[in-house]
């Protein structure tokens, strides 16, 4: 007899704001691969054990065009999402996603990501000097958490000198999650347009950014913009809410912040168990292109399923102790940037960003402690992204 479809758990426990819904676990324990009702009526599944989420992602018998996939939170359509723009790759099977995968691929060398390292370092002591001159308190997602990864963006695409701070001001607004949703989308359109003017100046003027690159090859002038917009959306929120409830993760727990801080070299360890613990996008999803059995079930053709990536990442039969943080620990598999085709072309990038940036804001203000009680820390809710709307900090001047 097959049980009743369960929805999809969205309530953060409010004294355990980092943990994911407290649903999920109960799922995970007891039915790893449960029926779930979607909020348009469909009934597919929702994956919460990290062995299932992890062989899903990877299977050619899932697809992951949007057009075939039912939104697993509310207010999405009354049916399938519309098919992904030019562009958009996370929407896309073989053979257009992987077009775009190989044309983005080679961009992303280790030669690049070398000196973008180098960038990072500037930026970030440009922005922590700016902090110090301020004095506390300040709000760390603005004066942070926000403006290193868009001027990394920037870095990227190759946005001029002269755009960069109408950029980063217009970037700041697609962020802003206290905004109307409307007003968020329509700071992503214009931030959308200008990539898409620059897109074709480089057409004319080619650079060797990763957007003047991407002019040399067969992409048309559409998908070219499409790919520049992607990025954009791809890289900016996410390594922005990561800095800042990274920020917040530490903390909340000062003798992994000082653990960091006696040894910044143990950066890239501490970076894969932050990425772990709050696996920030949390939700991905896939369809089932024909019947496919697995862990004694059949999901059968057509069916979506939602691949629950925080709750694979607290899977106790992958991670002991999955709830706690610890910095030492060696994180490696986590499902944070996702797994198979699709897992995130940025994630070296992202990498580059993180080990620069938190370590950096760790030395350079040891006294660092949030400026206002836990429970007045504002979190994103309902968001697809998980993050930090606000974070005054302060320290000891001295
Ligand atoms: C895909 C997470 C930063 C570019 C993904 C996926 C996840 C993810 C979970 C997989 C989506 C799926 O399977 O459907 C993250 C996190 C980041 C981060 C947590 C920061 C901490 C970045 C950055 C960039 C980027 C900095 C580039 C500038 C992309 C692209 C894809 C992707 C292009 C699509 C790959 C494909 O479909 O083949 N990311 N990402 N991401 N990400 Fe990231």
């Amino acid at each position: 007899m097959s049980q009743e479809p369960v929805r999809l758990p969205r309530d953060r426990a409010e004294d355990h704001p980092l943990d994911p819904p407290p649903g999920l676990a109960r799922l995970r324990e007891e039915r790893p691969l449960a029926r779930m009702r979607y909020p348009d009526g469909h009934v597919g599944r929702l994956a919460t054990g990290h062995a299932t989420v992890r062989a899903i992602a990877a299977d050619p018998r899932f697809s992951s065009r949007y057009e075939l996939m039912h939104y697993p939170f509310p207010g999405g359509p009354d049916g399938p999402l519309p098919p992904a723009p030019p562009g958009d790759m996370t929407g896309m099977d073989a053979p257009e996603h992987t077009r775009y995968r190989r044309l983005l691929a080679g961009r992303f060398t280790v030669r690049r990501m070398r000196e973008l390292t180098a960038r990072v370092e500037r930026i970030t002591t440009d922005h922590l000097d700016a902090m110090e001159r301020h004095g506390p308190v300040v709000d760390l997602i603005e004066a942070y958490a926000h403006p290193v990864p868009a001027l990394m963006i920037c870095e990227l695409l190759g946005v001029p000198e002269a755009d960069r701070e109408m950029f980063t001001r217009r970037a700041a607004a697609v962020f802003d999650a206290e905004a109307p949703v409307e007003e968020q989308t329509a700071a992503l359109t214009r931030l959308g347009e200008y990539v898409h003017e620059l897109a074709l100046a480089k057409r004319k003027h080619p650079t060797d950014d990763v957007l003047g690159e991407l002019t040399r090859t067969d992409l048309t002038d559409a998908e070219l913009a499409g790919v520049g917009s992607f990025l954009l959306a791809a890289g900016l929120d996410t390594t922005a809410n990561m800095i800042g409830l990274g920020t917040l993760a530490l903390l909340r727990h000062p003798d992994q912040a000082a653990a960091l801080r006696a040894e910044p070299e143990s950066a890239d360890r501490a970076v894969e168990e932050l990425l772990r613990y709050l696996t920030i996008a949390h939700t991905g999803a896939r369809v089932a292109l024909e019947d496919v059995e697995l862990d004694g079930q059949v999901i059968r053709a057509g069916e979506t399923v939602t691949l629950s990536l925080e709750a694979a990442n607290r899977d106790p039969a992958r991670f002991p102790d999955p709830d706690t943080l610890d910095l030492r620990r060696k994180a490696t598999g986590h499902l944070a940037f996702g797994h198979g085709p699709h897992q995130c072309l940025g994630q070296q990038l992202a990498r580059v960003e993180l080990r620069v940036a938190l370590p950096a804001l760790f030395t350079r203000f040891p006294t660092l402690r949030s400026a206002v009680p836990p429970e007045e820390v504002r979190l994103r809710r309902n968001t697809s992204v998980h993050g930090v709307r606000r974070l005054p900090v302060t320290w000891d001047e001295g």
